[in-house]
């Protein structure tokens, strides 16, 4: 059962999420947050802290929410509003701020905390649901899924990354391939290990059915 701020927070971030589709739904939140609670668990790390980050870590992203993301306004606002401690509010902004992908300039975060967050939002992007989310964001930004004339680009900065525009086959080299092992904790090592193994196998069938092989 969770706790009054825990719950309070739930509802947050549904009324958050309530128009999104871009792959950031209510619902990639919460496989993030049950992610991070029982790395949390495995890691030994302050679980209150990894709950409302991962809860929270999506609420100011740069595609979400351009004009707060820089200082996490939204984040703080609610933070605030439930009055917790500036030092609490301080320590979880921080976290939000390292978790996201930016290719070779993506960061390791500080604190065990920081680190089961960021490593439960990576494994939502890889396996069986890593897949469906990508092919939905491909659609969303009509994305056409496969051109074996566009090449895959390798080793991006951040701002090559965010704006790149290539085909979602390509998305799964450009990002996903590289997400095992920037992995933080070992309990989630073994994890993107099951999970990029499945996908590579989905890739390898997708190209024989392109080939017209099997
Ligand atoms: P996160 O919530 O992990 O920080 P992003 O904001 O980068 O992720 O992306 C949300 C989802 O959309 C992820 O599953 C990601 O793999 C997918 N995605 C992001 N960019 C692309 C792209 N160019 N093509 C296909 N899928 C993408
Ligand atoms: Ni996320």
């Amino acid at each position: 059962m969770e706790n009054q701020l825990i719950y309070n927070t739930i509802e947050y971030i549904k009324s958050v999420f309530a128009t999104d589709f871009s792959g950031h739904d209510f619902f990639h939140t919460m496989r993030v947050y049950k992610m991070a609670t029982n790395l949390a668990r495995q890691e030994n790390a302050d679980l209150q802290i990894v709950q409302l980050a991962a809860l929270l870590h999506d609420v100011d992203d740069r595609k979400l929410s351009p004009e707060t993301c820089e200082n996490k306004d939204r984040a703080v606002a609610y933070m605030r509003e439930q009055g917790l401690p500036e030092e609490t509010i301080a320590l979880i902004k921080e976290i939000i701020g390292e978790v996201s992908f930016a290719g070779k300039d993506s960061v390791v975060p500080k604190t065990l905390e920081g680190k089961c967050v960021q490593d439960a939002d990576r494994l939502d992007a890889l396996g069986a649901v890593g897949i469906a989310r990508a092919f939905a964001y491909g659609g969303n930004h009509n994305r056409v899924m496969y051109d074996p004339e566009i090449k895959p680009a390798l080793n991006m900065s951040k701002e090559e990354y965010q704006n790149h525009i290539s085909t979602t086959v390509n998305h799964f080299y450009e990002k996903l391939f590289l997400l095992k092992d920037m992995i933080n904790t070992r309990s989630a090592k073994a994890i993107a290990e099951h999970r990029e193994q499945y996908m590579k196998e989905y890739i390898n069938e997708f190209m024989d059915e392109w080939e017209g092989i099997k």
